[in-house]
């Protein structure tokens, strides 16, 4: 988890995103390209997890979320989903006291139930292991869909309105933001993925709604430092607009710096 070089400090971008969201592609290639299982893949990826985190730690970037396993990857081959599942249990062995140990809080959105019990189990005592901590907020998304969190959401709505504590007509978009997996959490700004495909296979769909967007050819488990600096500078020099116009923003950032304290 320790032990990488603190780069140099003068090459970092001046504005880092509060919310990183990544799609960590690119384990089944990066271990085929070496004639090796695609379960070698995956555990060469779980070393890149750690790299992000310390790169985040480092970097004071408040919330990491990790696409770790969607909706659709049950359907691949049965070894290769075993496998895992035995990394997600190995892995949380291994890395919950140190993630503790350096302020992470720990969370897993997605459809729980799917998993089996002693995973299950982990999941929820490294949730309540790391409740308390605030450096680094590290969401896990694991059987995650982004269909599935706005089903979920609108569920629950369903639920408050047969319910009586709420009426359908004050149903708003902050109303079923609120629902959705990471409510409590500022959207993501930055998106990454690696491995060289350009979609979003259904990861955050509502959440990513305003978040640039970074893609690199580069294989997840041989993700560096320098991969990830590189997606701070290009996040650093993008015009975030939300709709405005380019002027408008200049004008309101000189109103802003004009402004005495
Ligand atoms: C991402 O790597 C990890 C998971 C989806 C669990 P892949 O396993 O999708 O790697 P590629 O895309 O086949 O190379
Ligand atoms: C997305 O990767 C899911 C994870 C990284 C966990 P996939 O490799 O499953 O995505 P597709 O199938 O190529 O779109
Ligand atoms: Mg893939």
């Amino acid at each position: 988890m320790s032990g990488f070089v603190v780069d140099n400090p003068a090459a970092r971008p001046s504005v880092v995103p509060r919310h990183l969201a990544v799609i960590m592609d690119g384990n089944g290639r990066w271990a085929q390209r070496q004639h090796r299982p695609r379960s070698i893949g995956h555990r060469a990826g779980a070393r890149a997890v750690n790299l992000c985190v310390d790169y985040c730690l480092d970097h004071g970037i408040e919330a990491l979320t990790l696409f770790a396993f969607s909706s659709e990857n049950w359907q691949r081959p049965a070894d290769e989903v075993g496998a895992l599942m035995q990394l997600f249990m190995r892995a949380l062995d291994r890395e919950v006291d140190e993630l503790h140990r350096r302020g992470v809080r720990l969370r897993f959105v997605g459809e729980r139930s799917a998993f089996a019990k002693p995973l299950r189990q982990r999941m929820d005592r490294a949730e309540t292991t790391t409740a308390g901590n605030t450096r680094l907020q590290l969401n896990i998304a694991a059987n995650y869909g982004g269909r599935w969190d706005i089903t979920q959401a609108s569920r629950k709505l369903a639920e408050d309105v047969s319910a009586g504590r709420i009426t359908a007509d004050t149903i708003d978009e902050a109303t079923l933001a609120s629902r959705l997996s990471l409510a409590d959490l500022p959207p993501p700004d930055l998106f990454i993925r690696t491995g060289g495909d350009q979609r979003i296979s259904n990861f955050l769909l509502w959440q990513l709604a305003y978040c640039e967007l970074w893609f690199t050819d580069t294989l997840w488990p041989d993700l560096s430092r320098e991969t990830l600096n590189g997606a701070m500078h290009d996040f650093a020099s993008r015009e975030r607009r939300f709709g405005k116009t380019s002027e408008q923003l200049v004008s309101a950032n000189s109103a802003t710096s004009g402004k005495i304290a």
